[in-house]
């Protein structure tokens, strides 16, 4: 076998794993496997690109690939090492940004690669030559707004700039003019290449993917993230077709369908028009900025909340992104499983964008040995809250924000929220009045059946078990088990 048949076959292989790779992170029992895939293709493909490039260029090249191998697998793994599961997304959209970074490096040095040499020395036909044009631009286009894009989302999920959609008068004529004006620089390129023209380019997508991203609302951020994943998956088809590297294309292809795929999920969960959060909130008003506070709230304190779910005959836990930063998971699945052993019907409501991640929350629960059973989705829970004794809201915010579905002012009027104000009574556990993610004020803290229990989720979990167990000392919780009001 020759070595291309035999690079052919890696590519071929490690295409396959990709595509398990993807099956298997589709579901908790499968994930693992899933990631060893993605490993094992990865190796595979990095592998089979370093000997087939090692029959055309010098030992020294060689060198230089396997060190920059080394050193990035060195980085990656002293960050993922390091990284918290709160900071994810920031790693993911750093990470994306590379994809971006990497897209316009190749397009760039596609470009000048065939003006120095033409293309005799290069793989390209004269025929061709209009064909590669447009590759280039599209691919440096395409990299260039995933770029800029994934760094304002770095700087948004990491909260160095705010989370508030940036409102320039006249936004949407922006996209649009910037997407025409691309249009035809292409045309113009492709008929006439020249620098200024890739310069014009570049810095055209630069500062697009920049709005696009920086226009939209903290609370569409995880349609964002899926969205620039999906733009990184294409800027990395666009190398490989630069690079004439199948396996980049088919693996760019795998992510950028697969991110879309997910963005069109996210958007359904959240009740958004995919193709107005792809072109930067397009039709968005600015929101009404109500984030002030909206009357008393009432606190209780640990053990008031420790004797309301000893009384209580149902628990319904929404957790949210609180309850990953306290990473409170452990004392929450203990206090599960102390009040199941009570003869408390205890669930979990999760909403689909709970957290920083996709299925971030179900994650933490599923480190922390909760059952699976016990598990729910909004669709499946939302309807029961009216029925539910105590609802523990655990660092969650903006996905149970009653504005969602009360106040079509509100910059979140419209997305789906658990409606845990139906039930009898709703503990709120955080550290302040603080606004959630969108920076929406929430009218549930002010409601009469809500009581807020400040302070470190971790924390006031571990108290309320302290609390129930100090009870249990005494025997089980008397009487009746419907929960008592609490006064703040
Ligand atoms: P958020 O609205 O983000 O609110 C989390 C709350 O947790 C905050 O109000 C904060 O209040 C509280 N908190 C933080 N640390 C805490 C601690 N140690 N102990 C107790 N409470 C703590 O939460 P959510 O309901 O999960 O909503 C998620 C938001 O993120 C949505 O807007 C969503 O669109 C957005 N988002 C989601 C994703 C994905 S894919 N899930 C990606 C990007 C963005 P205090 O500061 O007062 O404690």
């Amino acid at each position: 076998m020759t070595s291309m048949t035999a690079s052919h076959a890696a590519d071929l292989v490690a295409a396959l794993l990709f595509i398990l790779s993807l099956a298997g992170l589709s579901q908790h029992r499968t994930s693992r496997a899933g990631v060893v895939h993605g490993i094992a293709g990865m190796a595979l493909a990095l592998a089979a690109t370093v000997v087939v490039a090692a029959q055309s260029i010098t030992a020294g090249a060689v060198a230089l690939i396997v060190l920059a191998m080394v050193l990035g697998a060195a980085l990656g793994l002293w960050r993922a090492r390091r990284v918290e599961m709160t900071q994810m997304p920031e790693l993911i959209a750093v990470l994306h940004s590379f994809v971006g970074l990497a897209a316009v490096l190749v397009g760039w040095n596609s470009y000048l690669e065939v003006e120095a040499h033409g293309t005799a020395q290069t793989r390209i036909g004269a025929d061709l030559l209009g064909i590669h044009h447009a590759e280039v631009v599209i691919g440096i286009f395409i990299g260039a707004v995933t770029f800029t894009g994934s760094i304002v989302a770095f700087l948004k999920l990491s909260a160095r700039i705010a989370s508030r959609p940036l409102m320039l008068p006249g936004k949407n004529a922006l996209n649009v003019g910037a997407l025409g004006v691309f249009v035809a620089l292409t045309v113009w390129f492709t008929i006439s290449p020249g620098l200024p023209l890739m310069i014009a380019v570049t810095v055209l997508a630069l500062a697009l993917g920049w709005h696009l991203v920086a226009s939209i609302g903290g609370g569409d951020m995880p349609v964002v993230v899926s969205m620039l994943n999906s733009y990184s998956g294409w800027a990395a088809a666009a190398a490989g077709f630069l690079l004439d590297n199948n396996l980049l294309i088919v693996t760019g292809a795998l992510v950028g369908s697969s991110g879309a795929y997910l963005s069109y999920i996210m958007c359904k969960a959240m009740n958004r028009s995919f193709l107005s959060v792809i072109a930067g909130g397009f039709g968005i008003e600015a929101p009404s900025g109500r984030d002030e506070e909206q009357g008393e709230h009432r606190e209780v304190r640990a053990e008031e909340a420790a004797e309301m779910l000893a009384r209580a005959s149902s628990v319904i836990i929404t957790p949210g992104h609180g309850m990953a930063v306290a990473q409170a998971q452990h004392p929450v699945a203990e206090l599960t499983r102390r009040l199941r052993e009570r003869g408390v019907e205890v669930r979990f409501g999760v909403h689909p964008v709970a957290g920083r991640l996709p299925g971030h929350m179900n994650v933490l629960l599923a480190e922390a040995k909760v059952p699976y059973d016990i598990v729910l989705e909004l669709d499946e829970i939302n309807d029961d809250f009216a029925d539910t004794s105590v609802v523990l809201v655990i660092g969650a915010n903006d996905t149970v924000n009653p504005a969602a579905a009360e106040d079509p002012a509100s910059p979140i009027a419209g997305m789906p929220v658990l409606r845990v104000w139906e039930a009898e009574h709703v503990i709120v556990f955080k550290r302040s009045m603080a606004s959630g993610y969108a920076g929406v004020q929430n009218p549930l803290f002010f409601r009469e059946n809500s009581s807020m229990l400040f302070g470190d989720a971790k924390l006031s979990v571990e108290e309320i078990l302290h609390a129930l167990g100090s009870n249990d000392d005494h025997g089980p919780a008397p009487g009746t088990r419907r929960a008592t009001p609490v006064r703040g």
